[in-house]
């Protein structure tokens, strides 16, 4: 059912830094920063051939990252990002095999605006997953 990595989302407590090191050390394609105010996040987009890197930094008191970074001071992986070919479809399946959908289950509109959903990361060998209609 799952196509194509579509990026890996690292929360960093310093975004500038983060996106300096891989322009400068790693020589990868970095975008300039992006405010995606719905979803709490300032985002840095990293081009690699194959997939993508998303560096999230938080935005906005409410914001999803801020507890993460709160446990992970440093920095981590955040979750991972699968292509499907229909959410909804994708949704009703993984429910019906137990899987635990996060918020009311409706996707969402993401990053890259196209639809999205985070699946439950307990359910999922503690990785947050998203799943993005491609
Ligand atoms: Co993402």
């Amino acid at each position: 059912m799952i196509g194509r990595l579509n990026h890996v989302a690292i929360a960093v407590p310093d975004l500038e830094a983060a996106a300096a090191q891989y322009r400068d050390m790693l020589g990868a394609k970095v975008r300039p920063p992006q405010d995606e105010p719905d979803h709490g996040v300032t985002v840095v987009f990293v081009e690699l051939p194959n997939t993508k890197i998303e560096l999230l930094h938080p935005l906005g008191e409410a914001s999803p990252i801020r507890a993460f970074l709160d446990k992970n001071p440093a920095g981590g992986i955040h979750h991972v990002c699968y292509e499907v070919g229909d959410i909804r479809a994708a949704r009703d399946h993984l429910r019906a095999k137990g899987a635990r959908i996060l918020g009311d289950g409706e996707p969402k509109i993401g990053a890259h605006g196209k639809p999205v959903l985070f699946l439950h990361p307990k359910d999922f060998t503690g990785t947050l997953v998203e799943l993005e209609e491609a």
